[in-house]
């Protein structure tokens, strides 16, 4: 199969990812900081090894402001209802997946915030003034994602960022699902706060991972209380992080395969790798009179991700041939981002999106576009 689905979730995984998962079962698998004894020891070791290479790596916070989460949606969730109260106002974007959009419309709907959401262009570009002027001395949030899930749109986040810090209390949450892995998502290089990403996509560790990075103006409410396996007479969530924020029993077994994967992780060359490959992908079908591309199409404010539409064929439609007939993994729709598919147009029936990865050759981008230009030019 030739598997350009990556943004969903890299597949397939490195072999050293699925080794360290069946090894933590077979040689730890312990509870961690649940118990004294070898086992519990030996995973409770894992992860805050996990949690200083991460907060060295990628982070660039201090180990405790890496905080453990199930995926990039509940990192997200982490961070928006820790984050606000009764009254607050906050600001997001016509480009925000529904792991933003929805926890924000539903804390809207009940009253509980009140949401102002800025515009996207039809690249898929937020600009930073238009943020400046939703700010309001009750802003206490502002939510934006890195990289669109839809056309790979690198925003102007470190702007954006600025722009919150010069305005005062309001904290710069950033939805990196996209481009961790790919970019620098460190708090420090993006002026921001909450940095929440899965570590299922570019960083090709297992899916039930994620990772929230707080730093050091963020403080936030538990948003799930329970076991941490310390300060157990306290009836409360314990203050420290990252054990306020982390209840329950962690994913272990994935937390091993995102070590493992995070040896492998190789930033600035992966992004080489699928911005080459993109403009390749590009080259190849930009001017083709049956199929429309969107996005910036440059290849540098854009990481491996390429939204398209075939003339005379349903975006749902093509991409069942692409599986059915060419054995390629792709992904049509709205891709959770509706209202991205409104900036860009292709509301009613969404677009067919490719999307590339460290492991992606030359060869599948050929076929790909071979198959594409095929399927367009069958409805002459
Ligand atoms: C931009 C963006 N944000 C958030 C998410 C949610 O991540 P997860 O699927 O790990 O919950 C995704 C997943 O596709 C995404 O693309």
């Amino acid at each position: 199969m030739i598997y350009l689905d990556h943004a969903a979730t890299s597949w397939p995984k490195p072999a050293a990812v699925t080794r360290a998962m069946q090894a933590f079962l077979d040689e730890a698998g312990g509870n961690p900081g649940r118990a004294g004894h070898r086992r519990a020891r030996a995973s409770q070791a894992l992860i805050e090894t996990l949690r200083i290479k991460l907060a060295r790596r990628i982070g660039g916070v201090e180990p405790q402001g890496v905080v453990f989460t199930l995926n990039g949606t509940d990192a997200l969730n982490i961070a928006i209802k820790g984050a606000l109260r009764p009254g607050d106002h906050v600001v997001t974007t016509q480009a925000e997946h529904n792991s933003v959009r929805r926890p924000l419309h539903g804390l809207a709907r009940r009253g509980v915030i009140a949401l102002t959401t800025v515009r996207a262009d039809g690249e898929g570009f937020i600009d930073p003034d238009d943020v400046r002027r939703a700010l309001t001395p009750k802003t206490r949030l502002v939510a934006c994602l890195h990289v669109s899930n839809v056309t790979g749109t690198v925003q102007p986040i470190g702007d954006v960022g600025a722009i919150i810090r010069e305005h005062g209390d309001a904290l710069l949450l950033v939805d990196a699902a996209q481009s961790a892995g790919l970019l620098d998502v460190s708090p420090a290089a993006l002026n921001a706060d909450l940095v929440a990403f899965p570590g299922h996509k570019a960083i090709f560790g297992p899916p039930g991972t994620g990772v929230l990075l707080v730093g050091p103006r963020a403080e936030l409410e538990p948003f799930r209380e329970g076991g941490t396996g310390t300060d157990s007479e306290n009836p409360l969530q314990p203050e420290d992080l990252p054990t306020r924020l982390e209840a329950g029993t962690p994913n272990t077994v994935g937390l091993a395969g995102l070590s493992a994967a995070l040896d492998l992780l190789d930033p600035p060359s992966a992004l080489a790798h699928e911005q080459r490959l993109l403009r390749r992908l590009i080259d190849q079908l930009a001017g083709h009179e049956r199929i429309r591309l969107y996005g910036p199409l440059d290849g540098r404010r854009q990481v491996g991700v390429l939204s398209m539409n075939l003339a005379g064929t349903d975006p749902q439609d093509a991409a069942a041939i692409l599986d059915d007939s060419f054995d390629i993994a792709v992904r049509p729709g709205l891709h959770c981002a509706p209202d991205m598919h409104r900036a860009l147009g292709t509301h009613a029936a969404g677009a067919l999106r490719a999307s590339l990865a460290s492991c992606t050759t030359e060869a599948q981008i050929d076929a790909f576009v071979a198959a594409v230009v095929r399927i367009a030019e069958s409805t002459r």
